[in-house]
């Protein structure tokens, strides 16, 4: 299917005000635009769904955000969020519908696909996965031999792997502690072989874990954990039914691994790998934290749904977060954004967002076939705080380059243990204080530093970031946070007249890796047909075998 062309984004009236206003204010510092309106520290806030976010120390006046939002709403924003909701074919290039909403829909509630509600196919799943983890959680699931399972190895990639990772290191605090979680991703063996490497195959469940349960990683992943299973269980292939289950929307696939469509756990072409950390995909997280809590996960994700759907766009979270960074991806022509989470059980947070963010914006072809004329998807990536403050950060305030920064932090600790928390938090208040304001060569060298040291010792300020406050790490805050993220790239999406949910990029690797394979066996006769760098390295690796 095919769009119709659409007007160019950078010669419409909206974007050309913008174009006007960023000339008439980009030299200004944030120092100033405090100076002139005192307030704004408090103005420029809004509050939803939980969270808190300061976007005070952007470099934006009121006029930008207005004139921000008149993009947005000349993009028709407001009817491409409805879209989304109500199940539209917005996924053009893949012609699905994008319903990662329909997965966090309460019972009840009506989300049609093609004539369908799938609300209660969404909630009979998690039913399924519920009864499934009471058993394995509860001991009553036992192993071959009779042994409870006691470790848990998720085999996947990508979304099938980044949302489980991120979502169990995000909520550990609320897992079962007597239960191991493993997570196999990478096709390099070891992998594989360092987080089976303690275990007891008798108490291992494996989930295999793949949309389309074709790709090769995952499906090398669990073609060794089916070797390793059956060799610890002497041989023993009736072992399998016990030790694995799979998440897939591929029911044909799975039966030919040879895991039994009963230990499947399905979800829906409508699902987007990386939106799928909530959908059967969760089934490792479900397991960790309990079926009650991963209903709070899903919960706070549609908390953060029914906030973006039904907030005006000027009070609106992910909307004003997209629009921030279209502002500066295109007008400050920054490259980055770094995310900077301040609570350490959010360590795999960046990471998760990489492929959310970048698989989603990661597009130089507009909906209609086009190609832009302006940047899209920027990079994004961090660390928690205060660990990437002895890292990175130097480049962040004294580097040439801008780099717009999301700081994530929480008012309680999980840990509340001595002065951590309140020095955790100085830092991270500190940082975008310094980053906003810096430090002017006068006061450097008020302080009384030598001449010569002076220029090393200023800094510059005027580094834009974004602060997001809310009470403590919960499974409920991490929904209405994901949520937040994906509404966010949705937003940007939009504006930039792209399609945020298909990752045609990622296929021509495949396919040149699948040529590959076979050529580097040493006894691969064939004549090799690639460029000469990439024939001399076949030859070397040939050799080194
Ligand atoms: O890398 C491309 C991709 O298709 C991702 O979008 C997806 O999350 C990942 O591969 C894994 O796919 P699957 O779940 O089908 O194994």
């Amino acid at each position: 299917m095919t769009a119709s062309p659409t007007p160019s984004l950078t010669s419409s009236p909206e974007w050309k005000s913008l174009q006007k206003h960023f000339d008439a204010i980009k030299n200004v510092h944030l120092r100033q635009m405090f100076a002139d309106d005192p307030q704004r520290g408090r103005t420029m806030t809004v509050e939803g769904s939980g969270l808190y976010l300061d976007y005070s120390k952007n470099r934006v006046t009121a006029e930008t955000i207005s004139l921000l939002i008149r993009l947005a709403e000349s993009v028709d924003l407001q009817d491409r969020i409805e879209a989304m909701f109500t199940g539209e074919k917005i996924n053009l290039t893949e012609g699905r519908a994008v319903l990662h909403t329909a997965l966090r829909a309460p019972a009840g509630s009506t989300v049609m696909v093609d004539g369908v509600n799938v609300v209660p196919e969404v909630h009979a799943v998690l039913d399924k996965m519920s009864a499934f983890c009471d058993r394995v959680r509860s001991g009553d699931w036992k192993g071959h031999t009779g042994k409870r399972i006691r470790n848990i190895v998720n085999v996947g990639i990508g979304g099938s792997d980044l949302g489980p990772v991120m979502a169990y290191e995000s909520l550990r605090h609320f897992t079962q502690r007597d239960m191991t979680f493993r997570f196999v991703s990478n096709v390099d063996a070891t992998d594989f072989a360092e987080a089976t490497v303690d275990l007891d195959p008798a108490e291992t469940l494996f989930i295999i874990a793949s949309k389309t349960f074709t790709t090769i990683e995952t499906m090398t992943n669990a073609d060794t954990a089916r070797t390793w299973l059956i060799e610890g269980m002497g041989g023993d292939k009736s072992a399998i039914p016990k030790h694995f289950v799979a998440l897939s929307t591929n029911a044909e696939k799975v039966s030919a691994f040879g895991i039994d469509t009963a230990n499947m756990f399905e979800f829906w072409d409508w699902v987007g790998g990386r939106y799928s950390m909530e959908s059967a995909i969760g089934l490792s997280t479900m397991l960790a934290i309990g079926p009650q809590a991963y209903r709070e996960m899903l919960g706070g994700f549609h908390e953060m749904d029914v906030h973006f759907r039904t907030t005006s766009l000027d009070k609106n979270l992910p909307v004003l977060m997209g629009m921030l960074s279209v502002w500066y991806s295109n007008f400050f022509e920054c490259e980055t954004t770094a995310v900077l989470p301040y609570e350490q059980y959010l360590k795999r947070f960046p990471a998760y967002l990489q492929q959310l963010t970048m698989e989603s914006n990661g597009k130089f072809v507009t909906t209609d076939g086009g190609e832009v004329d302006y940047e899209t998807g920027m990079i994004y990536w961090g660390e928690p705080g205060t660990n990437g403050q002895h890292s990175f950060y130097q480049l962040i305030h004294q580097g040439t380059r801008l780099i717009p920064c999301d700081f994530i932090a929480f008012g309680k600790s999980l840990n509340p243990i001595g002065p951590h928390q309140d020095i955790l938090i100085a830092n991270v208040l500190a940082q975008s204080e310094a980053l906003a304001f810096g430090k002017t060569a006068d006061e450097v060298r008020a302080e009384g530093t030598e001449e010569w040291l002076v220029p090393h010792r200023t800094f510059k300020g005027n580094r834009p970031s974004n602060t997001i406050l809310a009470d403590a790490m919960s499974p409920r805050m991490l929904g209405r946070l994901v949520a937040l993220y994906e509404h966010n790239v949705f937003v940007q999406s939009v504006v930039w007249n792209i399609d945020a949910f298909d990752q045609w990029g990622v296929e021509l690797g495949k396919v040149l890796a699948k040529n590959i394979i076979p050529e580097l066996s040493t006894s691969a006769s064939a004549e090799l047909n690639h460029d000469s760098s990439t024939n001399e390295l076949i030859r070397r690796y040939r050799s080194m075998k």
